[in-house]
């Protein structure tokens, strides 16, 4: 039977991948306009040669023998699978392809058809895909590498504007006058609210790369909330608010990270004290049972300025603060809570609140007590 009549052949001249026809000799065949274009060749320059004229040089004597294994097993199949095939072009130019072999029985034997897809496109996209990947992790490594010694360099010279302006105030090198007392108190929350910047700027950071380290151990929860409630108790009396710290009088142990603890309770408590003008601030430890076993439910409560339902959504995204910058009044970047809700994530627990906008919120963090989830 003739190729051209075969009827599993219909599309030869227009299949869109280049089409080589070989004998059980490896003598091309048959060939059609894509593999034309492919090879760069006329056909009759092809017709009657051995397919190996279209095999980089390299390749060849492998090719032969894979050649006479095909003639006994032959079956439809991808040729040379997982292999980085080539063909050679007449100009001497290789190019990239993948090939799928079928073998079809004539009247003059059996042939096999080579279907050769130009896939140098794909290669090229592939290279230029690892060359990215390749500089996208040198880049998070300089990135790393940069906040590792950003948050020395930044908190270093911090730290020595806020101590030598601690020693000032403390009229160690002489005496000062009120005006000097009242410059360098403002120097000196400043710097300290700069260093409390860089620390959830570069905790953020660590975060989101998933490079924070938790150092479990066994904490006791009033132990923290006493810290807090100490900490934040002279921001409290400025502002002439009631603020008090109540727990169970058994102590209350789990194993989580003591640092990560108290950052969170001090955001909320912050929170708390920064958006409340009169009235109180109260933080309360509670254990409850729930059917997911034992939790530890800390709540800050405060009487505060509240939160209007749709600004729920907003409250725990990274720079988002619920007062236009116009009006306030209070400091702040908006990460306490993005930052909070991670850490409570990161230690096994979540924080949600309860609000009354005009009359108070209680943000609460809930930590599983079982020792191993914490
Ligand atoms: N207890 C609260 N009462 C009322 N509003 C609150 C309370 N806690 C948080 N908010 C609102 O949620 C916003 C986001 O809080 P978050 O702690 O993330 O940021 P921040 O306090 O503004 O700044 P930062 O914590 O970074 O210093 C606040 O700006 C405030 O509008
Ligand atoms: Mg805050």
């Amino acid at each position: 039977m003739p190729l051209s009549a075969n009827p599993s052949l219909p599309f030869f001249e227009s299949y869109p991948d280049a089409m080589v026809i070989v004998d059980r000799t490896g003598t091309i065949r048959r060939v059609n306009a894509q593999a034309e274009r492919l090879f760069g060749y006329h056909r009759d320059e092809m017709l009657g040669k051995a397919i190996e004229m279209l095999v980089p040089a390299r390749l060849r004597e492998h090719h032969v023998g894979h050649r006479d294994g095909y003639a006994s097993d032959p079956r439809l199949r991808p040729m040379g699978e997982g292999m980085e095939l080539a063909g050679l072009c007449k100009d001497g130019s290789e190019v990239p392809v993948e090939i799928s072999l079928s073998p079809i029985e004539t009247d003059e034997g059996l042939l096999v058809v080579s279907a050769i897809r130009d896939v140098s496109e794909r290669k090229h996209f592939e290279a230029t895909l690892q060359a990215k990947n390749a500089e996208l992790e040198a880049a998070s490594a300089a990135k790393d590498q940069f906040l590792a010694s950003m948050s020395h360099e930044l908190r270093t010279p911090l730290n020595a504007i806020i101590g030598f302006t601690g020693t000032l105030l403390m009229r160690l090198p002489g005496p000062l006058t009120e005006e000097q007392e009242k410059q360098l108190r403002v120097v000196q929350s400043s710097a300290r609210h700069l260093l409390s910047l860089i620390s959830d700027i570069l905790d953020l950071a660590k975060i989101e790369a998933g490079k924070v380290e938790l150092h479990l151990e066994r904490v006791v929860l009033q132990e923290i909330v006493d810290e807090v409630h100490s900490s934040l108790r002279s921001m409290a009396s400025e502002k002439k608010l009631e603020f008090s710290a109540s727990a169970p009088r058994a102590p209350i142990t789990l194993m989580s990270d003591r640092r990560a603890l108290a950052q969170i309770l001090l955001n909320l408590a912050n929170n708390a004290l920064k958006y409340t003008n009169e009235g109180s601030v109260r933080i309360e430890v509670r254990t409850r049972a729930s059917s997911a076993g034992e939790h530890c439910d800390i709540s800050v409560i405060d009487t505060g300025v509240g939160i209007k339902d749709e600004d729920r959504e907003r409250l725990f995204q990274a720079f988002e603060q619920l007062e236009p910058l116009s009006t306030r009044r209070v400091e702040g970047a908006g990460l306490g809570l993005y930052l909070s809700q991670k850490l409570a994530r990161l230690v096994g627990g979540y924080l949600s609140f309860t609000s009354e906008f005009g009359k108070g919120s209680t943000f609460t963090l809930s930590l599983p007590l079982l020792e191993e989830a914490a």
